[in-house]
């Protein structure tokens, strides 16, 4: 692992066998696939993308010697401001016991005792993790705290750790002190709440499922978030069938995050508008749940995003590698849908234009596969894939 502090050098990645830029304009196929090829970054963004044979001058250089090329991951769904452990939790669900979203108050009990120093440097450790998997944009939520004070905390530090999109998830579950007047704890987070984390987040999520949060509530903590000025997400469809595609449908919530059971409804919503459904296919595995519908979605017209949802309890991994192969193998995608899912879909999922895409003026977050070609992320599931990286211009692995 390598860290570069000069960031004002333009560097040249040369020798790219196979570069995916995400610009139709760049080469054939969605992906606009370069044969061949060469980036310069300089600074943030990328300056210039093009043949080899054609690159110009550059302060240093990289070869690639004939490996893949692709825009870093966008990981649009991790919980990644947590401490505890609930490792047990997990061997008593592979020993049969159904994953339970209860379990979330295990962690909100651990984050809340923890101290701000520890809780930043489980989050410092966790950022690293991605991004040493190729992630370079990362959303992260609060959701672990459930008071004023603990979320306004979370929110806080994820700024400040240089997380690229923060989204406050104080609706994850009512807090065990309002277990018996949840209609007060949506008044603390649509009020005090929402005003304590408002600077530091850029979207709102609810956790809209049997035993979280309802319909009513979840449309009135959405209208709160509204009013602020964030932009929506919805935690839906995890669990069983419910309410929550209709709903972020219903709200222009830019994403809905799960869908793993899906009518043949929801599948239209989400095929006729602009909300992106967000997969999770790592945590449908962990969860022992069925592959979410991604085929259908997609042949719906959906725009659909894949991320990892790193969280404690039910997905415990970053990996956006392996939520790619996952959605080759088990949902039906191909392997150029899946890179697309992870890389502009993420983008899409957090309404973003400057990652995701390789092209000149774009920021340059860049992953050097260990491969020829993206095919190999599903062909070779399971080996270790990322050989450089490059967040914001800055060389990370
Ligand atoms: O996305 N669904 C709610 N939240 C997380 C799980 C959190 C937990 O179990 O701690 C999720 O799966």
């Amino acid at each position: 692992m390598r860290k570069s502090v000069d960031t004002a050098r333009s560097t040249a990645i040369t020798g790219i066998s196979r570069l995916v830029t995400n610009d139709p304009g760049a080469g054939p196929g969605a992906l606009g696939i370069v044969e061949d090829a060469a980036v310069v970054i300089e600074g943030d963004r990328i300056v210039w993308v093009g043949p080899s044979s054609a690159v110009p001058p550059a302060d240093i250089g990289f070869d690639a010697a004939g490996r893949a090329v692709l825009p870093g991951w966008v990981d649009s769904h991790s919980h990644l401001l947590f401490a505890g452990d609930r490792s047990a939790e997990f061997s008593a669900r592979m020993a049969g016991q159904p994953y339970a979203a209860g379990g979330i108050l295990t962690t909100v009990t651990a984050t809340r005792e923890a101290s701000t120093p520890d809780l930043a440097a489980r989050l410092d450790r966790r950022i690293a993790e991605m991004v040493a998997g190729g992630t370079t944009c990362i959303e992260t939520k609060t959701g672990y705290g459930l008071t004023t004070v603990d979320e306004a905390r979370s929110a806080s530090l994820a700024a400040a750790a240089g997380v690229d999109v923060v989204t406050f998830l104080g609706a994850h579950l009512t807090a065990p002190e309002f277990a018996s007047d949840p209609d007060s704890y949506v008044d603390l987070v649509c009020g005090p709440m929402l005003d304590a984390v408002a600077p530091n987040v850029q979207f709102i999520d609810v956790f809209c499922e049997e035993g979280a949060f309802d319909e009513p509530r979840t449309r009135r903590i959405l209208a709160a978030g509204m009013r602020k000025g964030l932009g929506l997400k919805v935690h839906g469809n995890q669990l069983g069938e419910g309410a929550g595609v209709r709903i972020a449908v219903d709200c222009g919530a830019v994403s809905v995050d799960h869908c793993t059971y899906l009518s043949d409804r929801d599948i239209d919503l989400l095929g006729g508008s602009s909300t992106v459904a967000t997969l999770l296919p790592v945590c449908d595995l962990s969860t022992r749940q069925a592959p979410a519908p991604g085929r259908r979605l997609i042949d719906a017209g959906a725009t659909v995003a894949l991320a990892s949802n790193c969280n404690p309890g039910s997905c415990y991994t970053p990996s956006m590698a392996l939520a790619v192969a996952l959605a080759v193998i088990q949902c039906g995608l191909t392997a150029d849908e899946a890179v697309a899912a992870a890389t502009v879909g993420g983008a899409r999922a957090l309404a973003r234009t400057d990652v995701g895409v390789v092209a000149v003026g774009k920021r340059a977050d860049l992953h050097v596969l260990d491969a020829p070609s993206h095919d190999y992320l599903a062909y070779r599931v399971g080996l270790p894939m990322t050989h450089a990286v490059w967040r914001a211009g800055v060389r990370a692995v």
